[in-house]
């Protein structure tokens, strides 16, 4: 039972219940309040008390984007783009998303496995509950297959909720240099094993000029359909290629990056209930200078949320906290919209909104407890980690550095 507790969703400015308790009962959350509110036939119930001793209480926390999963890295492409080269240039030149392609395609199972462990454990220890990962370097059946089952490993082997997502549409691997349109129909058969299998969740694209085209981002999103599979896009990351509309025509989960996003995009993905994902690492990290239009999908009532891109080229960052901070500071989002980003809109974005990202009774009993006297305080620090102790499914699985 504890103190002020930051519930997104809630009606009041942050959701803040002052004395607040959770009581918890097979991992999940089966009543939230005010201590002194708790039903007696509630208090009759518990079998073992916890006080929180004054910490604050939010959701744990949502990455809802990552490509957690490949080999080797791009240090070099770094420098590269520091002597002037863009990352367009760079992913033209065979570089990019293919250099990653050929390092994962030679790394062992267990190489990636280990790489993707850590990370995930290193988002986790700042109060990550749950985790969406997606494929995208391996790029063929095999490759691809590969990777969506490191990702189911890391949701048997640590203590975190996994989302996998099918991202074999984010380039045209070597094999079919120059066919993408004969790349997309193989990644079409493809996706029917890996459900097969249970690999996926969710089907993603990258559309862009650098990528894949908006009439073959639709045959696979007809596939995903055919499939009953939910679907996400990278959108309008590098230009306006009107991918939001096409993605929230066929009902996606999110449209992600979204910089070039335009008023026909904001008002379709309004109307198909789309969650917008920020991305302000990448757009950190490729020096971008055009903000999303925060202002319009703010007015439109989309939904947004914010997620670290973990990736090898566009945002090698592993801090869901530094970006609450980014987003305020780049996109101007205020810091209650950042936490909500980071729970309640971004468990929309995964498909988990009746479940996850909330504090409420039914909801997992995920959560965390931060050395912090209030909830703004979470997008102001950067640099540093509050998180105290992180509860998954009703099991303590970290305690952060005694303050
Ligand atoms: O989300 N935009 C496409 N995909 C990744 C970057 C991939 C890479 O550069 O390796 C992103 O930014
Ligand atoms: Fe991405």
């Amino acid at each position: 039972m504890a103190p002020p507790s930051a519930v997104p969703g809630a009606d009041e400015p942050w959701g803040l219940v002052d004395d607040g308790g959770l009581l918890v009962e097979d991992g999940m959350l089966r009543w939230v309040g005010p201590c002194h509110a708790l039903p007696p036939e509630l208090a009759e119930r518990i079998a073992q008390q916890v006080a929180l001793e004054g910490a604050l209480v939010t959701p744990g926390l949502i990455d809802c984007h990552t490509h957690l999963v490949y080999g080797g890295h791009r240090a070099r492409e770094f420098e590269l783009r520091l002597c002037g080269a863009s990352y367009e240039d760079i992913a033209r030149a065979g570089g990019g998303i293919r250099a990653t392609v050929t390092a994962t395609r030679v790394a062992t199972d267990a190489a990636l496995y280990r790489a993707a462990a850590d990370r995930a454990a290193t988002l986790m220890a700042e109060g990550v509950t749950t985790i969406e990962i997606k494929s995208g370097y391996g790029l063929s059946e095999e490759h691809e297959a590969r990777c969506l089952r490191v990702a189911r490993r890391i949701a048997r082997q640590l203590p975190v909720t996994v989302r996998t997502t099918a991202l074999a549409a984010h380039a045209v691997p070597h094999e079919y240099a120059e066919r993408p349109d004969a790349y997309i129909d193989a990644a079409c058969q493809w996706l029917t094993r890996w459900q097969g299998e249970g690999l996926v969740d969710a089907v993603d694209a990258f559309c862009d000029q650098i990528a894949f085209t908006p009439a073959q981002v639709q045959r696979l999103f007809e596939a995903a359909r055919a499939l009953g599979l939910p679907v996400k896009l990278h959108a309008e990351q590098l230009s306006n290629q009107h991918g939001a509309a096409l993605a929230a025509h066929f009902g996606a989960l999110s449209c992600d990056h979204l910089e070039h996003l335009d008023d026909a995009g904001v008002a379709a993905m309004a109307q198909a209930g789309t969650v917008a994902v920020l991305l302000p690492g990448a757009y950190y990290f490729l020096r971008e200078t055009r903000c999303p239009p925060v202002a319009a999908l703010r007015a439109a009532g989309v939904p947004i949320a914010l997620a670290t891109d973990h990736n090898p080229g566009s945002a090698p960052g592993l801090s869901l906290l530094l970006m609450l901070n980014m987003a305020c500071t780049f996109f101007r989002l205020t810091p209650e919209e950042a936490l909500r980003g980071v729970t309640v809109h971004a468990a929309r974005a995964l498909g988990l909104g009746a479940t996850h990202g909330m504090l409420r009774a039914g909801a997992a009993a995920d959560f965390v407890l931060w050395n912090v006297g209030s909830p703004a305080e979470l997008a102001y620090w950067f640099g540093c980690n509050p998180c105290l102790r992180v509860v998954r499914a009703g099991v303590e699985t970290h305690q952060g550095a005694p303050s």
